[in-house]
């Protein structure tokens, strides 16, 4: 054994007994009462005897016997969460409450568990404040540039575990919102501007999560795409282009995954608060899509109790407000709200809640392997960077003969950074900039402790002399870039819920920062730890750049081991790079402005001068660009992305041919093979451009294939095309249809370079 294995070994050891230590010990605090996990036990001690706990039936036939047997409180109990609990200091917390987001109780004497329900977009929430561990994934929109199904769903898969091995049995992860918006403080949470792409990652990502007994949710339904006036502003999309886009989206992913929720966001859809449309609960996602799960509302998004109801809300979530509690059991008492709406809620909850086992396979606690955690983010996130960039084949470095590294700049000394808001996860050990054990503070950017610079040591080798500047001073920057043969600039921006990005311009001054160093040193290459799109005014003058996202718990490794050639870099962008915010549909993000004056006005005003300034509710007019979202729009528009939707460099290079599409367009073929002198992996990605008749005048994303090639090796690639894909949803009959005429298909390597092409006269359908 490798001395390095033996002490991993050790350390792997010592760290799973301190964390079975700490866990007994927090059991142990529990047993004296301060958790009485009164409910969850009587329901574990309770024999299964009724007939509902047969688990050969069906849930929705379980679900049924149940409520049979439920009292009209027992019901209203169901519909409502308990409370901000954790979220607000001060706010109560129920004795079998898990320490999530959300908390309802369940019933004891009907077997039903209590849901516990927990934030875990990248990983689980808020574990640091019960002395918990909890892996940091990397971001949802890194993971989609793996485009490997797969790979999301491991993602979910280590959430789903660390869930259950923390006590929780709902996720309220599933982030699905489309990127129209390239400045939203969220982005890092969704996942793609296509929707194709985007209902597959997430779809992949509930199903992982899902296969450990936790119900799973996607979220935010819908438009809820920036976090400027998230609250008070109305969306407005004309219906087709929604169903063509944003629902889509949802479509696919909930079609996928048949995750047991579905969150409604908090803004207005085309006048009506998401969690109170009836047209996107009741018509869209109940009737059309035949969802079977619930709807629930985001923290605080429910606005009345009768039209919510009606509209298709199932579940009010911190429930605090009151809508779903006494005032549903009165609208229920005086038949505003039919009890046999009361019924269908509780149904589809509680045959959720029989369907994903969070019943029959109750969590059961155990110690989170943080090692096992973080190789799954390491191996996601080596799919995941996407080289950007690399002129001159500066990279891969070669440890045998670089002699001098200059490290500039992102924390990269100590760590990686993280997202923010309701998606941070506790770094081990508290922030790497600032450690302190303990949750982490909202509004603070996190670094979590996998240093790219360790790592980079690691591979370079003892040979290589490797300096680090905190790039806080391009000038002292560039003297540490100008002493080495070659400077690797790490530039961040933090994003979180609750802001946007007011540019897509990098913040902190790092422009300057890599101008001052590029200047130095020409060879150098930027890594970006980003929340998503990013300007680079730099671009052009640099060798190399590697777009890393948030990488997670694997990061420094990651990186590493890409810039050394252990790893061939894969990834390929879910999301344009605007060349500049002026290229974009929306120049500025919608009410920002306004939003910022306010914040101005109110600072500028004496304390208790005079009444506060409210926002005022606005517009964000998606019918600028309708259907033409991220790539679309540059294309019809005619404008030169910075870097394109589907682009990604590989040490290796692909070539395409003798492109074969089926008669009835129902799947594409056509001949990778690998040209270059190492193994690596392709994403072939098909495009298809609709007849003039459909008013699309852009080519769709519809199908792609990650293919593992070794050198020189070929292979025939066969990629089904949904029908779907093909067809545009008419307002008219209120169902999709594929128009007859010429379909354009293309092929290839990104969404601007696709060597074949092939046109297909297809009949009305
Ligand atoms: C966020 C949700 C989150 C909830 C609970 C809200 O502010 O929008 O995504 O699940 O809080 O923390």
């Amino acid at each position: 054994m490798e001395r390095s294995d033996a002490f991993t070994m050790i350390f792997r050891t010592a760290w799973i007994v301190c964390i079975t230590l700490a866990l007994c010990y927090a059991d142990a605090a529990d047993a004296q009462g301060s958790r009485a996990k009164s409910s969850q036990s009587a329901v574990q001690q309770a024999a299964p005897q009724q007939p509902w706990m047969n688990p050969s039936l069906d849930p929705d036939v379980r679900a049924d016997l149940m409520i049979h047997e439920m009292t009209l409180d027992e019901k209203i109990q169901l519909v409502h969460g308990v409370g901000w609990g954790v979220l607000r200091a001060g706010a109560p917390v129920p004795p079998a409450d898990n320490g999530g987001a959300g908390f309802v109780p369940g019933i004891p004497r009907l077997h039903l568990p209590d849901i516990n329900l927990a934030d875990s977009a990248v990983g689980v929430r808020m574990a640091a404040l019960e002395g918990r561990y909890a892996t940091l994934l990397p971001s949802v929109l890194g993971m989609s540039a793996s485009w490997d199904p797969e790979a999301a769903f491991l993602y979910g898969s280590v959430i789903g575990r660390e869930l259950r091995a923390q006590g929780y049995n709902m996720s309220i992860g599933g982030g699905m919102d489309l990127i129209r918006e390239p400045r939203n403080g969220r982005n890092f949470e969704y996942s793609s501007e296509d929707p194709i792409l985007a209902g597959t990652m997430v779809g992949q990502l509930a199903r992982g999560v899902q296969s450990n007994h936790i119900m799973g949710d996607i979220k935010h339904y819908v438009l809820n795409e920036q976090e400027t006036g998230r609250n008070i502003l109305n969306a407005v999309l004309d219906r087709r282009a929604l169903r063509e886009t944003d629902l889509l989206a949802f479509q696919i992913a909930i079609t996928e995954a048949q995750s047991a929720g579905v969150m409604c966001s908090y803004n207005h859809v085309n006048g009506d608060f998401a969690c109170e449309n009836d047209y996107t609960l009741n018509q869209v996602l109940k009737h059309d899509w035949g969802f079977k799960g619930f709807v629930l509302s985001d923290w605080g998004g429910t606005h009345s109790t009768v039209k919510a109801a009606l509209a298709g809300l199932d579940m009010d979530q911190p429930g605090d407000d009151n809508y779903f509690s006494d005032p549903l059991q009165q609208a229920v008492q005086d038949g505003k709200v039919p009890i046999t709406r009361l019924d269908e809620m509780v149904h589809r909850i509680v045959r959720s809640m029989f369907a994903s086992g969070a019943i029959d396979e109750p969590p059961v606690r155990s110690v989170v392997d943080p090692f096992r955690g973080r190789d799954d983010a390491r191996k996601i996130e080596e799919e995941s960077a996407v080289l950007l960039q690399n002129s001159g084949g500066i990279l891969p470095l070669d440890a045998a003969n670089i002699r001098s590294i200059a490290i500039i700049g992102g924390h990269a000394d100590v760590g990686v950074l993280s997202g923010g808001g309701s998606a941070q996860v506790d770094a081990p050990g508290g922030n790497a900039i600032d450690p302190m054990p303990g949750p982490s503070a909202w509004g603070k950017p996190v670094y979590f402790p996998s240093s790219p610079l360790k790592y980079i040591r690691e591979q370079a080798g003892q040979g290589t002399r490797i300096v680090y500047d905190a790039g806080t001073d391009p000038v002292q920057a560039a003297k540490a870039a100008a002493g080495a043969q070659v400077a690797v600039v790490f530039v961040t921006q933090w994003m979180s819920e609750g802001r946007d990005a007011a540019t897509l311009s990098l913040p902190d001054n790092q422009d300057a920062l890599v101008a001052a160093v590029v200047a130095a040193n020409p060879n150098t290459i930027v890594v970006l730890e980003t929340g998503g799109p990013v300007t680079m005014p730099w671009a052009k003058n640099v060798k190399a750049i590697l777009e890393s996202w948030y990488p997670g718990i694997g990061g420094g490794q990651a990186i590493a081991a890409i810039l050394f050639d252990r790893v061939n870099p894969s990834g390929k962008l879910p999301v344009t790079f605007a060349a500049a915010d002026s290229d974009l549909p929306h120049p500025t993000v919608t009410g920002l402005s306004e939003q910022m004056m306010n914040v101005r006005r109110e600072a500028a005003a004496t304390p208790h001068s005079g009444p506060r300034v409210q926002p005022r509710p606005f517009d964000v007019d998606y019918n600028l660009e309708g259907m033409a979202v991220g790539y679309r729009w540059f294309q019809e528009k005619n404008k030169q992305p910075l870097f394109p939707f589907g682009f990604g460099l590989s040490y290796t290079r692909f070539a395409y041919s003798n492109l074969r599409v089926d008669s009835d367009a129902k799947s594409v073929r056509f001949d990778l093979s690998n040209t270059g002198a190492q193994a690596g992996d392709e994403i072939a990605e098909v495009y298809v451009t609709l007849p003039d008749s459909a008013g699309e005048p852009f080519r769709k994303l519809a199908a792609w294939k990650r293919v593992s090639l070794a050198a020189g090796a070929a292979q025939t690639v066969e990629v089904p095309i949904d029908p779907l894909y093909l067809s545009i949803y008419s307002t008219v009959g209120d169902d999709w249809r594929r128009p007859a005429g010429d379909f354009l298909v293309e092929a290839g390597g990104s969404s601007s370079d696709l060597p074949l092409r092939q046109i297909l006269r297809l009949a009305a359908r």
